[in-house]
């Protein structure tokens, strides 16, 4: 088996030496569970070896003593067994849930900080599986098989000795028999499987074929195709009939030779037995023990045969959890600490592509927002407006480029410390399955006090909603938010974005979801709170725009223009043409 180490058998012992590695941390427990399966099989080879002494003790030689001291010691043996079973189990379970939480833990752990790109191209739903389906799988390779290995490796062994403590001979004459039993017991096995599916083939085709022609018997009869027709399926009946007693003769045959083989074993057993009995005294009690140890040990060999495909399974599991966990991460090697910023941006010439997209979404952006200022981002749909507020985190790595906070590269600040400076209302709010007051004050903010939560509900025009769920602030709001309407989730996510008080705020139509008459609440908050920072507004509001210090305007990821409002209508251009179109009907409704 050695001799086929290819490559592919390397990389699959190494997968599972990394495996085993994960259940290295719990080597005490292991220790305790190893005494327990040392015990276990010390027990089932106990058992058979009783049967020498049982047989012959009482049944042959009537020994007073043997009857007296046997039944006590058959219940201590089954005593101490469940014993070690239980310590066994319980231990390596131990072992194997205590490797399932570990893997969930690291791969959560790691999972949070792989960049968005990565979500991107792993789809939801085999991350899950991978979280629960995958770790559950590795455990049993881990832990469940190997005490499986070790259990009845080591009861075949004992039960082994006791095979050979009673007769040496008869040992090897059973273990020559039973493998040559089982390699005929599996051809015949094979080909019976075989003509079985050449069976069912040959069947499905007759009723096909006859399910046809009486369907179609008005065609039939009107062409005169009987003779034809009832030749073909005839044909197939024969061959079904064919078929069928080939499976038949099979299955006698196997039978037969099977029980014939077994006779011819046993009569091995019985000559070589006899022998024994008669030169060397082998005694009624010695092969009966010898038997049984023979017969108990048949499910440990069936089980250890079978804990290779568990292995197998695992090793597949592990090997996209563990391509999870080497995973390039997000890159956070900057190490330039901000307490506050000052809220000065540059985009220099930056180009980004998404893995799975097709071109730039941006290509050579290139502007600057002065601290405390608002720009206004604009574009049509898809121009890349959200994925420049993307990068602004570092949710995405500009292709080439940089982007400067305060005149130093985004990758130089650490990671922690630049996404403290930014609060983000994204285009898709992400409400968790909590509180509203959780929600709001959510993560670093969890600290804030009831007084500071409010407040920010109150500026983002949220608190008279809030107010009247049947438990305020303590409401929880289902799964992602679904309790709460659209505009309301956009409410506390803009609550949320207040309380952070971050010196940079993004904006990604944080108002669409809302009405107009809420908007315009909101959207005075927001004024007031845009006016102290620095601020990346993607809008579609007028009045936004307008007020803005500048506007930028995307076109399939690149800057068109860039100017103010008054500035960009009268020099005539994509901002004014983009107006024209898109704000035409706002203008008039407001
Ligand atoms: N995760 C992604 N993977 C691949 N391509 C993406 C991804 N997200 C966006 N894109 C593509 O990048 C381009 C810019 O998308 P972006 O979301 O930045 O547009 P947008 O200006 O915000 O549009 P909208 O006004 O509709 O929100 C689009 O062509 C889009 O298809
Ligand atoms: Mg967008």
């Amino acid at each position: 088996m050695d001799a086929a180490a290819t490559p592919a058998r390397i990389g699959t012992m190494a997968l599972y030496r990394r495996l085993l590695g994960f259940s290295k941390a719990y080597w005490p427990i292991a220790l305790v569970a190893l005494a327990g399966m040392l015990m276990e099989a010390a027990a089932a080879g106990a058992f058979t070896w009783l049967m020498q002494p049982l047989i012959d003790g009482t049944f042959v030689n009537h020994d007073t003593r043997v009857v007296r001291w046997l039944p006590a010691v058959i219940v201590a043996i089954f005593v101490l067994r469940g014993i070690a079973t239980f310590t066994a189990d319980v231990a390596m379970a131990r072992i194997g849930r205590g490797v399932v939480r570990d893997m969930r833990d690291r791969l959560i752990e790691k999972s949070l900080r792989m960049p968005s790109g990565w979500f991107d191209r792993e789809a939801p739903a085999a991350q899950i599986s991978r979280l629960t389906y995958n770790t559950e799988q590795l455990a049993y390779a881990a832990a469940e098989a190997v005490k499986i290995v070790l259990t009845d490796a080591l009861t075949i062994l004992f039960l082994l000795g006791v095979m050979l403590h009673n007769s040496v001979k008869l040992t090897v004459t059973m273990f020559f028999m039973v493998p040559l039993i089982a390699l005929i017991v599996g051809t015949v096995g094979k080909r019976y499987r075989r003509i079985n599916t050449t069976l069912q083939d040959a069947f499905a085709q007759f009723s096909h074929r006859a399910e046809q022609a009486l369907a179609g018997q008005e065609a039939i009869k009107i062409y005169g195709a009987q003779p034809v027709e009832r030749a073909r399926i005839a044909e197939l009946a024969q061959r079904n009939y064919r078929l069928n007693l080939k499976v038949i003769a099979t299955q006698a045959m196997s039978s037969s030779l099977v029980q014939l083989l077994a006779a011819c074993a046993l009569a091995a057993i019985v000559y070589v037995a006899g022998r024994e009995a008669v030169r060397d005294g082998m005694t009624a009690g010695s092969f009966m023990a010898l038997v049984s140890a023979m017969m108990a040990m048949l499910p440990s060999l069936k089980k250890i045969t079978n804990v290779q495909s568990m292995i197998q399974r695992g090793i597949a599991a592990s090997e996209s959890v563990f391509a999870v966990l080497d995973a390039e991460a997000e890159r956070d090697d900057g190490q330039t600490r901000i307490e506050r910023a000052r809220g000065e941006l540059q985009f220099e010439d930056v180009t980004f592509a998404y893995a799975g997209g097709k071109g730039w979404a941006l290509d050579g952006v290139r502007f600057r927002v002065a601290p405390g200022t608002t720009t206004a981002i604009v574009g049509r749909s898809g121009s890349g407006k959200s994925t420049l507020a993307k990068l602004l985190p570092r949710f995405y790595e500009p292709g080439s480029g940089r982007i400067l906070l305060d005149g130093v590269a985004l990758a130089d600040y650490r990671l922690a410390d630049l996404r403290r400076q930014i609060a983000v209302v994204s285009q898709n709010v992400v409400l968790f399955d909590d509180s509203i007051a959780a929600n709001i004050a959510f993560g670093e903010l969890a600290g804030a006090s009831r007084d500071a939560v409010e407040a920010a509900a109150r500026a983002a025009n949220a608190l008279e909603f809030i107010e009247k769920l049947p438990q305020g602030f303590d409401t929880r709001i289902g799964d992602r938010g679904v309790l709460l309407s659209g505009g309301q989730r956009q409410r506390i996510a803009i609550a949320r974005a207040i309380l952070k008080n971050a010196p940079i705020l993004i904006l990604d139509e944080a108002t669409s979801a809302l009405d107009t008459e809420s908007e315009r609440l909101i959207q005075e908050a927001l004024d007031r709170i845009l006016a102290e920072r620095t601020a990346i507004v993607i809008a579609h509001r007028l009045s936004t725009i307008e007020h803005a210090d500048q506007v930028v305007v995307l076109d399939a990821g690149r800057v068109v223009e860039t100017g103010t409002h008054a500035e960009l209508i009268a020099r005539d251009g994509a901002y004014a043409r983009l107006h024209r179109l898109q704000f035409r009907d706002s203008e008039d409704a407001g």
